[in-house]
């Protein structure tokens, strides 16, 4: 095994030496980025920052804190559409700079540097078309007054609303002042938070964190606590409802204390977005940025709480070096986030979830290129969104219940706990986890180890025929109902009291080609086209969609130009490209909701419509 993982690891590192073989190490790597934090490196930012809402701008200064380690080198940042009005160093001399261009990083700038130059101070402006930024008319919000604004940084965004070394492998602490127009809240992935008047607010962030991981929102916010360190912000509107739903965080916190070690943020708040926000949630260290999707009314689709909660170890605390570890990221948050439901939910529920996330990971099997179904992807050249499939998530994370199962949930606990606590606050390639890995579990254990083909799991495409899967005993009645009901069985006779949202899930990923009859049978009895639940509604949309079902129809456009989660937006529209008005259909609806997307989820639908604006 030693002997194997040697020449896996020699494997891994051969495609990843840059020019520079003396720095071999993980910054160098980073394809994304044009940073040399070998060179110069940013250690603690200062933001000073003012949003205009009416033209979309965000203009301001950043000061950036150097460290450097070779003091012949130029600082290069990475920028994407920045205005930069100047750049002085300490004492207020202006630094020449230059920019060069490049179709994935964007514009990144070099600025040479004086032999004392230790700060580097650049007055900016945002384009008003950023890509981290998504400004909200007031119709798009549930208040329907203030406008709305919030950032998105990951993977490589933030460069496009503040200049810096854009890599997750440069770790810095930052404060930030913001100004917001009158009655509006800004809200930051901070620590700390001040109000000082005259809609000045104050943020700090006193723990090294990587640049995807600098977030801001402002709008008409409010707040309701959780518990102690646990608090919910949403739109007035939006906020008993979103507290109700959340009431679980406080447990959840608790349970992966628990599990994997103290929670080292201080606070965990969660923001309520309106619908447009393109993902599910977003880990932003001490506050959430989640989609008003997952508030089904009935807590049914907390998981995903639990999933960003998990990041504050997996990702936030130790986090990927490059987007080529990004499984590191999120597969280890999967596997995380499935024990926190188990411990708050019990395990029947959290099996459900495996189960249906194993189901995703089978679709994209189906679908991808063998060389995207590896854990330890190479994304030289393309945009890291590429990599962002059930791969890195549902294949890492039954890589590590591989690990689980073969060296028993004590040892496997111990294990990550150790991974978390010694590598706090840094920054980590495969390679680093992979060593680590063999010293701590496999070579203690060589009999065990035998059991893990590492490579196999790593380096391969596919997934091993030895993915641990549970059973959902839950889901063996529902397959019944689901073979009764296609053999003939009434619908409004299927025994279905007491189903739980993962059930319905599980119903409806079984059916495939149904008659107009079968659907409005089932819409009949169980009112599915009305589904408060946005998981429920966007399965059956498609089902309903892609069999001729034209009771969806106008659901499905009302769902589209107000929801902007990209999850959702893909499967729907590919169904209306698979329906009976075909690609035109799609465009139709895409014309008029596009404007109200965020830059991601344009990004990915244009290519899918192959639209050109
Ligand atoms: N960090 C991701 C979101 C992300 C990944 C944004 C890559 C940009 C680039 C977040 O933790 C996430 O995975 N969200 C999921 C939900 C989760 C329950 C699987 C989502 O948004 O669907
Ligand atoms: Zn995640």
């Amino acid at each position: 095994m030693a002997v194997r993982l040697a020449l896996l690891l020699a494997l891994l590192t051969a495609g990843c030496q840059t020019t520079d073989v003396e720095t071999p190490s993980a910054h160098a790597m980073d394809t994304h980025s044009h940073a040399r934090p070998d060179q110069v490196r940013i250690t603690h930012l200062d933001l000073d920052l003012e949003l205009d809402f009416p033209r979309h701008i965000v203009r301001g200064q950043v000061r950036h804190q150097l460290e450097r380690r070779d003091r012949r080198a130029p600082l290069r940042l990475d920028t994407d559409g920045l205005t930069i009005e100047s750049i002085t160093d300490q004492d207020g001399r202006e630094l020449a700079h230059e920019f060069s261009s490049d179709a994935v990083l964007g514009r990144p700038l070099t600025i040479h540097l004086h032999d004392q130059t230790s700060h580097v101070s650049i007055r900016y402006q945002t384009a008003p078309e950023a890509s981290a930024l998504q400004w909200l008319l007031p119709e798009q919000t549930s208040g329907g007054k203030q406008p709305f604004l919030f950032t998105q940084g990951q993977a490589i965004l933030t460069r496009s609303w503040i200049p810096l070394q854009d890599s997750p492998a440069v770790r810095a602490t930052w404060t930030a002042k913001v100004s917001a127009p009158a009655g509006m809240q800004p809200v930051m992935s901070a620590m700390e938070r001040r109000a000082d008047g005259d809609g000045r607010f104050a943020f700090a962030m006193a723990q090294p964190v990587p640049s995807y991981l600098i977030a801001l929102a402002c709008g008409d916010l409010a707040r309701a606590e959780i518990s102690h360190r646990c608090a919910v912000w949403a739109e007035p509107a939006t906020l008993d409802l979103a507290a109700r739903e959340l009431a679980d965080t406080e447990a959840m916190v608790a349970a992966c204390e628990q599990l994997f070690g103290p929670y080292r943020w201080g606070r965990y708040d969660v923001l309520i977005l309106p619908p447009s926000f393109p993902f599910g949630g977003m880990e932003n260290p001490c506050m959430t940025f989640a989609t008003p999707t997952i508030l089904a009314g009935d807590r049914s689709l907390v998981a995903l709480i639990a999933h960003e909660l998990a990041h504050s170890w997996s990702g936030n605390l130790v986090t990927n070096a490059t987007w080529r570890d990004f499984w590191l990221n999120e597969g280890f948050t999967v596997f995380l986030e499935n024990r926190i439901m188990e411990h708050v939910f019990g395990q029947p529920r959290a099996a459900m979830e495996i189960n249906l996330g194993m189901r995703d990971l089978q679709k994209d099997l189906a679908s991808l290129p063998p060389g995207d179904q590896v854990l330890h992807l190479d994304l030289t050249g393309r945009n890291p969104d590429d990599g962002m499939t059930e791969i890195a998530y549902q294949k890492g994370a039954a890589f590590l219940r591989r690990l689980e199962q073969v060296y028993g949930r004590d040892r496997f606990d111990a294990f990550l706990r150790g991974w978390f606590d010694q590598h706090a606050f840094t920054s980590v390639t495969t390679e680093v986890f992979l060593q680590f890995l063999e010293a701590q579990l496999l070579a203690g254990d060589p009999e065990r180890a035998r059991q893990v083909d590492i490579a196999r799991w790593v380096r391969q495409p596919g997934l091993p025929d030895d993915a641990p899967v549970p059973p959902a005993e839950l889901f063996a009645a529902v397959d019944a109902e689901r073979q009764a009901w296609l053999a003939g069985k009434p619908a409004a006779e299927l025994q279905t009291g007491g189903w739980v949202t993962q059930q319905w899930l599980r119903f409806l990923s079984g059916l495939e080609q149904l008659t107009v009859a079968q659907l409005q049978e089932l819409d009949a009895a169980f009112a599915l086209t009305r589904s408060g639940n946005s998981e429920i509604l966007c399965a059956w949309l498609a089902i309903g969609l892609r069999n001729g079902y034209a009771a969806v129809d106008r659901r499905t456009e009302l769902f589209l130009v107000t929801v902007g989660r990209r999850k959702f937006l893909v499967p729907l529209y590919e169904a209306l490209m698979a329906s009976s008005g075909g690609k035109e259909r799609a465009l139709a609806v895409y014309r008029r909701a596009r404007p109200r997307y965020h830059a991601v989820a344009v990004r990915t639908l244009d290519q899918m419509l192959g639209f050109r604006p």
